[in-house]
């Protein structure tokens, strides 16, 4: 540990965590959502405490909203933009901040990731990305999900006597192995990645203890130094992938920087399986936790789309995000000065009771699931929303087609992140197997 680590996480998490922890503990909202672990057992609950202060809620270094109307407005709007890491800290813990930041280490939340920058930026990484990930080249992908699901439920267990960590066994699993497939990964490296993903996952988040804080900066440097090599070895050896798609595209036309691609495509990768983990371990519970429901997907199969928009919907994934006003500007009946910043509680719209009739229910007909805002909206509509949907569907369907039976056989435990919500392990009892039927 340097003194710059310690520096720097003071001005970036310590002086926060202290204040939320002080705001939680006197029930102010914006404190609640960083440091009270309620919230996590419970974000209907919250989501409905902070609904019943209005649509747009001032916290206290931040608007917080539940809205879905207005969460889906701000993400399309011109008027607010993406923000980084640390750009909206007081400005002495900013200044403090930038100093002791380590320059040129890739973050999620720090440019040049696609989700910290606007256009033109934005413009021209997303196009060369899109240029790859085609609709029509993510399509043909739902067979390779297919394949990748029947050879992984087959590894889970031979003894249906076992009692298995799902997560580690499957729902970790199934993401990487198709993002890496998809990407060119070595099948040796997947366990490695997994284990930077683990490190990093908290890198989302704000308010870090200072243990976790470290963690995180080891599993960005893990990932980036792995990243480096991996395109590296497909700059010279180009494979029949879509990370070696993307080196070519980012060397012609629309140009990307070394920089600049890295963070593009290590942005793809590590959201390929840090997120449709999340998807596949909260669908098992839910459904395990709901018999009748899963009684009649297995009856009907037709209905799993619809009921993988539904756990996206109460599950969230990605449970908020956050814009920043470019100006002063008015949004419902306040003034939003320029430079603050809105929390969108996509997990709060997702349950927003004007969009969704009795919305803490779980109903896998349920019509208007997919208006869920789980992907986002706007300019920085998920990527990899179609690819995270056919894993959803496959990965669920092809468990539960193989074990009907399965039982939870413990309470688990919740991934500590609080922007990426999921299961950090799962026991289930598998009971006896069937053969799956393919999709
Ligand atoms: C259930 C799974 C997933 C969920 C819930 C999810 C959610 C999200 C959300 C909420 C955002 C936007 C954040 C914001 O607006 O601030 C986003 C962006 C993104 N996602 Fe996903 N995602 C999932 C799976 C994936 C997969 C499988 C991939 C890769 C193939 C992926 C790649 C991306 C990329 C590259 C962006 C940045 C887009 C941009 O800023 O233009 N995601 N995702």
């Amino acid at each position: 540990m340097t003194l710059r680590q310690r520096t720097h996480w003071f001005a970036l998490h310590g002086v926060i965590r202290e204040l939320a922890s002080y705001g939680a503990k006197r029930g102010e909202m914006q404190g609640r959502l960083i440091a009270d672990l309620t919230v996590r057992a419970d974000p209907g609950g919250f989501a409905d405490e902070l609904r019943a202060l209005g649509p747009l809620v001032r916290g206290r270094a931040a608007w917080l909203t539940t809205d879905h109307a207005l969460a889906h407005q701000l993400l399309r709007s011109d008027e607010f933009s993406v923000t980084s890491l640390g750009s909206t800290l007081p400005r002495p813990l900013g200044w403090v901040e930038r100093k002791t930041v380590v320059k040129g280490r890739l973050h999620p939340l720090l440019p040049p990731s696609l989700l910290s920058v606007e256009p033109p930026e934005h413009t021209r990484y997303r196009k060369t990305v899109s240029s790859v990930f085609t609709t029509r080249a993510v399509a043909a992908l739902r067979v390779r999900v297919q394949d990748a699901a029947a050879a992984l439920i087959d590894d889970v267990s031979a003894d249906p006597s076992e009692t298995v960590d799902i997560v580690d066994r499957y729902c970790s699993q199934l993401p990487v192995t198709v993002i890496g497939d998809i990407l060119g990964v070595p099948d040796a490296d997947r366990s490695r990645i997994l284990e930077f993903g683990e490190l990093a996952a908290p890198s989302l988040d704000i308010g870090l203890p200072f243990e976790q804080y470290l963690r995180v900066e080891r599993g960005l440097d893990g990932f980036n130094e792995w990243l480096a090599n991996h395109i590296g070895r497909l700059r010279s050896a180009p494979g029949d992938d879509l990370m070696s798609q993307l080196i070519a595209a980012s060397e012609d036309g629309t140009r990307l920087n070394d920089e600049e691609l890295r963070a593009t495509a290590g942005l793809v990768l590590a959201a390929g399986f840090e997120t449709t983990v999340n998807l596949l371990g909260s669908g098992i519970r839910i459904l395990l936790d709901h018999p009748d429901q899963l009684a009649m997907l297995l009856d009907d199969p037709d209905l799993w789309p619809g009921a993988v928009e539904e756990i996206l919907r109460l599950e969230s994934p990605v449970q908020l995000s956050a814009r920043v006003a470019r100006d002063d500007t008015e949004v419902a009946g306040r003034t939003v000065k320029g430079g603050e910043l809105v929390i969108l509680y996509l997990a709060g719209a997702n349950r927003d009771p004007a969009v969704f009739a009795d919305p803490h229910r779980f109903d896998v007909t349920r019509e208007n699931a997919g208006k869920h805002l789980s992907f986002s909206g706007g300019r920085h509509f998920c990527l990899g929303a179609a690819l995270a949907r056919a894993e959803g569907e496959v990965g669920l369907r092809t468990f539960f087609e193989r074990y009907p039976n399965a039982a939870l056989a413990g309470a688990g435990s919740r991934r500590e992140t609080r922007v990426l919500r999921g299961w950090s392990s799962l026991p289930i009892a598998l009971g006896q197997a069937r053969t799956a039927v393919r999709s």
